[in-house]
């Protein structure tokens, strides 16, 4: 396909090497800091300019990558559908449900795709435990323990992250929206919610560095999430608990760890429960089979997974969570609006 990228920071960077990996042309790089457009541009051979608007705008372009700070997001997934392309907005959604609610209804107006950059569903632990989940393998699910973090580094105060105009939320938005698309990918939607937001490290306020929030199906199926900037060692840890058995997920590579998955299936005498385990060394893939996933989609005319439905929800449900958190009670959620 014929790419265009506007955002040039670690994840553009990101999404160009697994693009032109898998064989897709990258016509056009934007950033508003033209150096960092220059170093992608060399690398992918291709142009390069400082304005979102030559890639919304140019002819050729089938599918742009926006990857910029959160309050980007909106105009340029906006303006990139609005001349037919087909869209990968980095997560989460826009700053809030508002925005990501715009963004999904622009898509369905001009008949594009809109994905959502939900790329952790494609890890291989996850993957496989989804597989397992849904196979019934430890029976009607009941309740997550999702852990996410990590600890910043000097100065992170002072990056975009840590601004409210520029990010639209703190951790919970940041990490906490991909456990929110997780525990949506196992549960289904939720329609209770509340929340606790700690400002306790970063110089970050109104912004939050850490949120523990309850999450509730309509089937009484309960989610806990903890999102943490003091995570001072990298975590990520995800639990999924069934009448007969466990499934539980720790690290995501790198400096989270190795990747690694257990199955445990409950004795009906008790005691230790039956347990197989597996690893996945090795680089991170999840990038690249989610780039496939969505190519393969535009081509087959069908939404991705992670779609901009995917990015709405998990946006409604941190925004009630913000609620909560601020009101003090809990949060009923609707259907939503799309
Ligand atoms: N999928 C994931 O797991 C994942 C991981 C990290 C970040 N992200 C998301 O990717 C996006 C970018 O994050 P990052 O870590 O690459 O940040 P970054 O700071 O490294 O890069 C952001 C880039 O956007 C550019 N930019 C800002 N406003 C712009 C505009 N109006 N037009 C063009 N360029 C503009 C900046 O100059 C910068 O180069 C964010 O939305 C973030 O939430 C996703």
């Amino acid at each position: 396909m014929k790419i265009g990228i506007v955002g040039c920071g670690l994840i553009g960077a990101r999404r160009a090497r697994v693009a032109r990996a898998a064989g897709d042309e990258i016509l056009l790089v934007a950033d508003i800091n033209a150096g960092a457009a220059q170093v992608i541009a060399a690398e992918a051979g291709s142009e390069w300019t400082d304005d979102w608007r030559v890639v919304t705008g140019h002819p050729q372009i089938e599918m742009v990558v926006v990857a910029t700070v959160n309050k980007a997001l909106l105009p340029i997934t906006v303006a990139s559908l609005q001349n037919g392309k087909h869209v990968l907005c980095e997560k989460p959604l826009g700053r809030n449900g508002v925005e990501a609610l715009v963004m999904v209804q622009t898509a369905t107006r001009h008949h594009r795709i809109l994905k959502a950059g939900f790329n952790h569903r494609h890890h291989p632990a996850i993957w496989r435990a989804q597989e397992l989940a849904k196979s019934g393998k430890i029976g009607p699910l009941a309740s997550i323990r999702a852990a996410y973090g990590h600890g910043g580094r000097p100065g992170y105060d002072q990056e975009w992250r840590g601004n409210a105009d520029l990010a639209g939320g703190g951790e919970l938005l940041d990490q906490g929206v991909h456990l929110v698309d997780l525990c949506r990918w196992f549960f289904g939607e939720f329609v209770q919610v509340t929340g606790m937001l700690g400002t306790w490290f970063w110089r970050i306020a109104p912004l939050e560095d850490n949120c523990f929030a309850l999450l509730r199906t309509a089937a009484g199926q309960i989610a806990a999430i903890h999102t943490s900037w003091t995570q001072w060692k990298n975590l990520f840890r995800f639990e999924i608990f069934g009448r007969d058995g466990y499934l539980s997920i720790n690290g995501l590579g790198g400096s989270y760890g190795t990747e690694t998955l257990t199955l445990g299936i409950r004795r009906p005498e008790s005691g230790p429960p039956l347990t197989e385990s597996w690893e996945f060394p090795g680089p991170d893939i999840s990038w690249q089979a989610e780039w496939e996933e969505f190519k393969a989609a535009i081509q087959e005319g069908r939404q991705p997974l992670g779609n901009g439905d995917d990015g709405y929800q998990a946006a409604r449900v941190i925004d009630a969570i913000y609620q909560s958190a601020k009101t003090g009670g809990v949060v009923e959620l609707g259907a939503g609006l799309t």
